[in-house]
């Protein structure tokens, strides 16, 4: 064998055993596949599902070379420079609460990219998250599910670390936590914290089935809270200000005439008036 290929395997072996002891004794990260290059974490955990994965299956991938992002786009995913992971989950719980899965990553990804930053990371809903107005995160959530029954939901999440410049078309709205921080971090600390906040921020979920417990603090973290926001809706964009989420993870939004209307995250996307946030 080559050196290339062992050097190859044995930093695919590292990565797994180093990332499958910092979730010792954790659901999340119970099964780490760790790959240094591959399609999309969302595509392997979805085969790996079919497969019977287990809940709390976590694949991470050093680069994507086909990233995909929501509404059809791709994915910018350079090897070694961001958090390329998604994990599979099986909850008991009606489809139509998936959603709110997502929105538990956002809290679980701004929570640690401000802790390991210092710097103030807010959340532009349903789930980019945004530093110094910037999205340093994206968040992709994918399910297979009856009418009435989840089999399971993958929540792909992609969060630019040390990256340090992005391609024209995204340029000027994508940043890293690097260039908003000056501090260059491993990822598999991002990793891990990402995950433990996820597993903790699932649990508190799980105890109503809602974001009860939770919505107070994601409206902390909201971005343009108060402030009037668009919302582009395919029956009509419309204007309002935005008053949170319920604890469905709608947007609230109070139209001129003083009424409310909530917002769905699947319908829609809302955008500030003077921007991205
Ligand atoms: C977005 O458009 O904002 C969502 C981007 C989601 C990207 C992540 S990276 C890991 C996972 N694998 C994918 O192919 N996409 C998600």
């Amino acid at each position: 064998m080559n050196t290339e290929i062992l050097t190859a395997l044995k930093s695919t072996d590292g990565c797994e055993e180093e990332l499958a002891s910092r979730f010792a004794g954790h659901w999340f990260g119970s099964k780490v596949v760790y790959y240094p290059s591959l399609g999309s974490t969302n595509t392997e955990a979805a085969r790996l599902a079919g497969l019977g994965a287990a809940h709390g299956t976590l694949v991470v991938a050093g680069e994507q070379t086909n990233g995909k992002g929501r509404r059809g786009r791709t994915w910018s995913s350079p090897p070694g420079t961001g958090v390329w992971m998604t994990v599979l989950l099986r909850p008991d719980l009606l489809p139509a609460k998936a959603s709110m899965l997502t929105l538990l990553m956002g809290m679980a990804v701004a929570g640690a990219a401000e802790e390991m930053t210092d710097r103030r990371t807010l959340i532009k809903w349903p789930n980019d998250v945004v530093m110094g107005g910037k999205k340093i995160c994206g968040i992709l959530t994918e399910m297979n599910a009856e009418p009435d029954y989840i089999d399971y939901v993958i929540i792909g999440t992609g969060i630019n670390v040390n990256t340090l410049s992005f391609p024209g078309e995204i340029a000027d709205k994508a940043s890293s936590l690097l260039l908003q921080s000056g501090r260059k971090l491993r990822l598999a600390d991002v990793i891990e914290r990402t995950g433990l906040l996820f597993e903790g921020y699932y649990e508190k979920f799980l105890k109503t089935g809602d974001l009860s417990g939770l919505a107070d603090e994601y409206n902390g973290r909201l971005a343009g809270l108060g402030k009037t926001v668009r919302v582009l809706d395919p029956k009509g964009a419309f204007e309002g200000v935005s008053r949170g989420v319920n604890e469905k993870g709608e947007l609230v939004v109070e139209l001129p005439d003083g009424s409310r209307t909530n917002v769905y995250a699947g319908e829609v996307s809302v955008r500030g008036v003077e921007g991205y946030i």
